[in-house]
């Protein structure tokens, strides 16, 4: 067993999970913030991925006790003062999501993506790095057209094609 300490959506946190706990899980269950979700365990279908010192990481790919001293952004640490990202109220108004269960990853991917990306974000660039998220019933035109307008509203990029 190991006891870890982290800072998860600007808090301080510890806790005693064992070695070979994945991260995802320490989140989930340590935690009790479930809005990581577990799609796969096999790193393929980016429903858990989070922000780890800054940059989106699928944390089932991850030991907790490697995320020891860093800081994680989750889901649940993306609205302030009760207003949702700019990339959430993209998804709500693109209707980038259905059942919601892919759209925590998608959203954190996407914050990743236009973090790194800025003005420069274009709609293929979008489409080739959601390769690691799988959504299982939008398709993935609204989730594209989401991120881009997110993009647009927090830097300026092109609008996908309709
Ligand atoms: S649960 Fe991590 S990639 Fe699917
Ligand atoms: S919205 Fe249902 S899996 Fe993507």
């Amino acid at each position: 067993m190991a006891k870890i300490t982290m800072t998860v959506n600007g808090r301080q946190v510890s806790g005693t999970c064992d070695d070979r706990t994945l991260l995802v899980h320490f989140i989930r269950e340590n935690l009790g913030l479930t809005g990581t979700h577990v799609g796969c365990e096999t790193s393929q279908c980016g429903a858990c991925v989070i922000h780890m010192d800054g940059l989106s990481v699928k944390s089932c790919s991850i030991l907790a006790v490697q995320a020891a001293g860093s800081s994680i952004t989750t889901i649940e640490g993306l609205a302030k003062d009760g207003e949702l990202h700019p990339v959430q109220a993209a998804f709500k108004a693109h209707h980038g999501l259905q059942c919601g269960f892919c759209t925590p990853g998608m959203v954190m991917t996407a914050v990743d993506m236009i973090a790194r990306h800025g003005s420069k974000l274009d709609e293929a660039t979008v489409r080739a790095e959601l390769e690691g998220n799988i959504c299982r019933c939008t398709g993935y035109h609204n989730i594209v057209k989401a991120i881009l307008a997110a993009a647009t509203e927090m830097g300026g990029v092109r609008q996908a094609a309709e």
